[in-house]
């Protein structure tokens, strides 16, 4: 990973990508999501504060452990004057994602558990089936067939 001089303060949207080892393509959508911001020079070129490299960093993390988009955005604009998250944001940040992780990896292991009944079967039975009704989420909600109202 190439390192950034002390002296410089802000960074190219190249630079960003090469220190944080995200795409450019990834920074530009992280940007457009609201997760990270920039400034134009007068040649409309981004520039963004060191401390962005921290931002990318935490949004990183987060979404390899599959905490969704909107959700980092949200706890990055609960922090007091959008700063940086610190160590103690990503330890009370973590605590409180850790109850829907366990969830989600609780939901993976029963798809994990039932996927060799559906091997070679491929009904995707909206009944039966554990990949097309995960839990029996469709038969709690009503009955009768919500999908084709839903989709609409
Ligand atoms: S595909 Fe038949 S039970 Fe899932």
């Amino acid at each position: 990973m190439p390192q950034i001089p002390e002296k410089i303060h802000e960074l190219t949207v190249g630079q960003l990508s090469a220190r944080s080892g995200a795409a450019v393509s990834a920074l530009h959508f992280y940007e457009a999501k609201g997760l990270i911001s920039s400034r134009r020079t007068s040649g409309n070129q981004r520039r963004y504060t060191r401390d962005t490299l921290r931002r990318v960093a935490f949004v990183r993390a987060a979404q390899r452990v599959g905490i969704p988009l909107a959700t980092i955005r949200d706890a990055l604009a609960e922090l007091p004057e959008e700063r940086t998250p610190n160590r103690e944001d990503w330890a009370r940040l973590s605590e409180k994602w850790r109850a829907e992780l366990d969830e989600r990896i609780q939901q993976l292991n029963r798809l994990r558990d039932h996927l060799t009944d559906c091997i070679g079967c491929g009904c995707l039975s909206l009944e039966n089936c554990v990949l097309s009704n995960p839990d029996d989420v469709f038969g709690e909600r009503l009955t009768g067939s919500r999908l084709l109202a839903e989709g609409r």
